[in-house]
This record gives structure tokens, sequence and C-alpha cells, in this order.
């Protein structure tokens, strides 16, 4: 507050004090600016007297240091007077009362009511840093949490591929175990899987199902550890009864996969991979399109590698030849279309130099398209 007749001065401060407002005061402009550049004032009020005190100057130049002050100025004239709407945003406003001692009751009731705006303002602004803050420190806890979630789930991820891939290998040593057996069928499994899987390729089946098609049929046979080795390891053609009995496999293998869950989507290539395209294989008789696509490729892939390689009662054929048994038994044996996916593109050809290569024993009847 501002003032140049100490009388005056003490009066305004004692009255303004009534509202429980700390009150500073000055009698020059210079005294006045002085103490707002060390204490930025909320309410500053300051007497206009024309030709001696410029009251109105000390307010604008009070800005640079308090720029959302309430801004009074006392003026001597009523027609001085313009009390504007003060708003803290509107920086440099300034309000004039006329300085009679009637009027001062004005002067108190304004003061009040921009305090209370400015501490609401200041409330205001208060709120906004806490939930800033708070917003600030949640996010950081957020990224925290996803931080670790993310870890988490990496370490389960990583968990569950080292699991799956321990089940693999466990069910393939299984696969292998039987294939080892017998010396005539090694690799036979692996191939079957690479033959299917380029075939499956090649008649646009689903590619999220590629990998679960090649295991199944990897394990296509695996229902042959149920078969006694008198009728597996039989080196000549098998007599009915032993038919009977090598054609349980593929309902044992079932069985042994419904019981697995990693194998369970492999159940149909185990289960009817001896089913044929007319109704007359085993063992669900199923026709034509009923049978499902990943047991038509495997039965095929199965077929193939049969021909083409050598077995203990006959010896390999040639790629043409195999591909001729197969066109000749497509829409009886095995889906014609696959068929001629398979032989047109000539697919069996991926393992061409290792069935060219292999011995070729005498005595041994080709016996084609007859996998057991
Ligand atoms: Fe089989």
């Amino acid at each position: 507050m501002a003032h140049p007749q100490p009388e005056a001065l003490g009066e305004l401060a004692e009255l303004l004090g009534q509202l429980g407002l700390q009150v500073e005061t000055a009698r020059s402009t210079v005294e006045a600016l002085n103490k707002l550049r060390f204490q930025p004032a909320h309410v500053i009020v300051s007497q206009q007297i024309s030709g001696s005190f410029d009251g109105i100057g000390l307010l604008e130049a009070s800005i640079l240091h308090a720029p959302e002050a309430l801004r009074i100025a006392l003026v001597s004239s009523p027609d001085e007077a313009v009390e504007l709407d003060y708003r803290p945003a509107h920086g440099g406003t300034i309000i004039r009362l006329v300085a009679r001692p009637s009027e001062r009751s004005r002067l108190v009731v304004v003061v009040g009511e921009g305090v209370k705006l400015l501490n609401l303002v200041e409330q205001q602004r208060e709120l906004v840093r806490k939930l800033s803050v708070d917003q600030g420190k949640l996010q950081r806890r957020e990224l925290l949490l996803d931080t670790v979630v993310k870890e988490r789930t990496k370490e389960l991820e990583e968990s569950y591929e080292k699991l799956k891939a321990a089940n693999r290998q466990a069910l393939f040593g299984l696969a292998e175990a039987i294939e080892a057996k017998d010396p005539y069928t090694k690799g036979h499994c692996g191939r079957v899987a690479a033959y299917s899987l380029v075939l499956a390729k090649e008649m646009g089946y689903p590619a999220d199902g590629l990998e679960t098609l090649e295991f199944g049929a990897f394990l296509h046979d695996i229902g042959k550890i149920g078969i006694k080795d008198a009728v597996l390891l039989k080196p000549g053609p098998l007599d009915d009864t032993e038919w009977t009995h090598m054609r349980e496999h593929p309902v044992k293998g079932y069985e042994i996969a419904s019981k697995i869950e990693m194998l369970k989507p492999i159940m149909s290539a185990v289960r009817n991979h001896h089913e044929r395209w007319d109704g007359s294989g085993y063992p669900d008789k199923m026709i034509a399109e009923s049978i499902p696509v990943a047991a038509r490729i495997v039965a095929i892939a199965d077929a193939f590698d049969a021909m083409a390689t050598d077995r203990p009662y006959k010896k390999a054929l040639p790629l043409e030849e195999c591909e001729a048994v197969l066109r000749k038994t497509a829409g009886k044996m095995y889906d014609p279309e696959l068929i001629t996916i398979f032989c047109d593109r000539h697919l069996g050809a991926l393992y061409h130099d290792d069935y060219d290569n292999l011995p070729v024993e005498d005595g041994h009847e080709a016996e084609v398209a007859s996998s057991k």
C-alpha cells in the first residue's frame, strides 16, 4: 500500500489488516517498487493525488513484479472512479475507488473478494500440480509394471518353448526308437514328414497348421509301439492274422495320441492315414473328402516313401515309376487332386539322390503302394 501521508497510510493499513492480511506500506513509488521486487504482493492499493502523487503510475509499474495482483487506485473525485471486473488472469487491470472515508467499506469488500479469488486460483493450481505429480507417479508405476510383466511373460514363454522342445524331442525319440528296430524303414518317418510338408504347402494347406501336420506325419506310425516284434519285424509278407494285428496300429496310435495333450491335434493323421479314397481302407472306412486332409496327405507321402525305398520284401522304384503307380491308384486309394499335385510337380524328387544311392537287393519283388 502506497500513500504519501503517514496518517492516512496507518489508517488504511489498520483497515485492511482486519481482513487478516499481512500489510506492507510505502510512502513513495521507489520504496513501494523496492518492496514489491523482494516480496510480490497479492493486493496493491495506491493513492492517486493529482499533481503530487502518481499512484496509478506506481500500479502500472508494479505489473512487472506482481503480474496477477489485484490493483486498486484510490482517486479523489467520483468522476475518476471505475470499478472493473478483476481476475488474476487479467494482468494490469486497475480498479479505481473514491478515497472518501464513506467509501472505505467498499474498499474492504473489493479487497476481500479479490483475495478470495486469488486463493481459489492458487488452490486450483495446487490441485493441478498435485494431479500431474500423481499422474507422473502412476505412469512410472505402470511402466514398471509393464516391464515386469513383459519380463515374466518372456521367461514363461522361454520355459514353455523349452518344455515344448523337450516334449517334441521325447516323442521324436520314441518314433525313432520304433524305426530303429527295423533298419529297412530307417529314416521313413522323417521322409514322410518332409513329403507331407511339401505337399501340404503346394496344395495350400493353412500355414498355421503346417507345423502340426509335419509333426503328425512324423509320428503317424506311433501305434506300432503296440505291434508285436514278430509281426513288425517280419522280413517277408504277412499272413492274414498278422495283417489284422498290423492294421491295429492306427487305432493304437490314436489311443496314445488322445492321452497326450501335445498329440491331440495330430490324432486324425495318426488314426486315418490308412483310409482309402474309395472307402476300402481302415480303421474307419472313411470315403473321399470325409477323410481328414492331413491323413490324405500323410497317406500319399507314406505310400510314396514305401515305394521309393528298399524294403525287406522289395527294392526301391525310380521316381517315374512311383509317380505312375500313384496316378494309377488316384481316386481309388488316394485323393486324386493331391496325387496330381504330387506327381505333376515331382514332389517326390525331394529325396531322389538319397534313394538313387540305396543298395538294390536282388530277389525282392516290388510291392507297390502298400506301406504297412
Ligand atoms: Fe501306418
